[in-house]
């Protein structure tokens, strides 16, 4: 398990320095800021689908779909597969014809399956990479093959996807633009004021920060872009410690228990760089005694209806909505299009939204 524990010496002496997590890198933000609505990206989806299914003439109830996820187990993906294999099966696949294996965190495992699809003849293969370093080798065995391919919530570099563009290979990825949710994290905080939230009044926001798997780079911008939103809008920020905890909810309670032993009143801030971990945050924040929303702080990412009704009862300062509709739906249509003959653009990105107590009811009811 990779680790990184950054002392409090440590984090004084290089506070102003580029450093992993805790330091003031200086790239551009990009935030588009208006979410598109529901209704709208309903009946987007539906003309595409009609489109789409009026054009090959029903055949997709025929065409084999292969889908990889990386871990069955992770909150945020079961919903996503969960909605995947429901708008494919409304667009018209069989859902005997659609098989989605869990690659159990393990790249050697997912590769195995991988090639296993490749050797069964899918039509078109959808892949969450367990690494997404790994994506050159995939692309190649997979293009090498014929088949068209989907990536999903973790993005290959710009190397790869350039790659995909230059040689016209059927290749696209779907996913948001983590720099967005990190942003949003980093403004719920603003928000709320720097008298709300300098609980120890040194004029500096104290904070910690609770990582997903570094290799992703979902986790490297919500890190990098929450605690940027803070000094651009010119707050000082004084990072105790930056752990990473794997998306996972019990590493999560963990490292936040230790900091809290730790730190204790001086942490006035937890990022969580998803939701799953905000839970376990949260868990380690009641046991030790203290109040979010009135000694700390705390704002994670995904909107798991569990961070939504805490959010609604003030247990959570916020979350952002990772539009997994909006995504396995996009995913989809792009499959669709491969297997129509039509091409994709190489990145089809989707907006996350703000949640906060005034729209976490309305969040919650669109995904419960
Ligand atoms: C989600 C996390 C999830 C990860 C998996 C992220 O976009 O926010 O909850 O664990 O994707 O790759």
């Amino acid at each position: 398990m990779k680790k990184k524990v950054v002392s409090l010496m440590l984090v004084a002496a290089m506070a102003a320095t580029l450093f992993a997590g805790c330091g003031n890198k200086t790239e551009e933000t990009q935030t588009p800021d208006a979410a598109p609505s529901t209704e709208a990206q309903t009946a987007d989806a539906d003309a595409t689908a009609d489109a789409a299914a009026d054009a090959v003439g029903g055949d997709l109830a025929d065409k084999k779909v292969g889908v990889c996820i990386y871990q069955f187990s992770d909150n945020f993906m079961t919903l996503f597969r969960g909605e995947l294999e429901n708008y494919l099966v409304s667009q018209g696949f069989s859902k005997d014809n659609i098989t989605i294996v869990d690659g159990a965190n393990d790249q050697a495992t997912q590769t195995g399956q991988i090639d296993n699809f490749i050797a069964e003849g899918v039509d078109v293969l959808i892949i969450n990479p367990v690494n997404s370093s790994s994506a050159e080798t995939i692309t190649d065995k997979v293009v090498e093959a014929g088949i068209p391919l989907v990536y999903i919530n973790r993005e290959p570099s710009a190397d790869e996807e350039a790659r995909w563009e230059e040689n016209g290979w059927n290749v696209t990825y779907v996913g948001c633009d983590a720099r967005q949710s990190g942003t949003m994290q980093g403004e719920m905080i603003v928000d709320l004021g720097l008298e709300t939230v300098d609980l120890n009044g040194d004029g500096k926001i104290q904070y910690i920060m609770v990582e997903g798997d570094p290799e992703n780079v979902d986790a490297q911008y919500r890190t990098e872009f929450s605690v940027k939103a803070l000094t651009d809008a010119g707050l000082d920020v004084d990072c105790l410690t930056d752990q990473v905890g794997n998306w996972q909810q019990d590493q999560a309670q963990q490292i936040v228990a230790n900091a809290l032993g730790q730190y204790g009143n001086d942490i006035e801030v937890v990022f969580c760089n998803n939701d799953a971990m905000a839970l376990g945050a949260l868990q380690a924040i009641e046991s030790a005694g203290r109040t979010v929303g009135t000694d700390i702080y705390l704002v994670g990412v995904d909107a798991l209806s569990e961070a939504l009704e805490n959010v609604l009862s003030g247990k959570m300062t916020g979350t952002v909505f990772n539009d997994h509709f909006s995504q396995s739906h996009s995913a989809a249509d792009a499959a669709i299009k491969f297997l129509n003959g039509e091409t994709n653009e190489y990145y089809i990105g989707c907006d996350y939204v703000k949640v906060t107590a005034d729209n976490a009811q309305e969040i919650l009811d669109m995904v419960k």
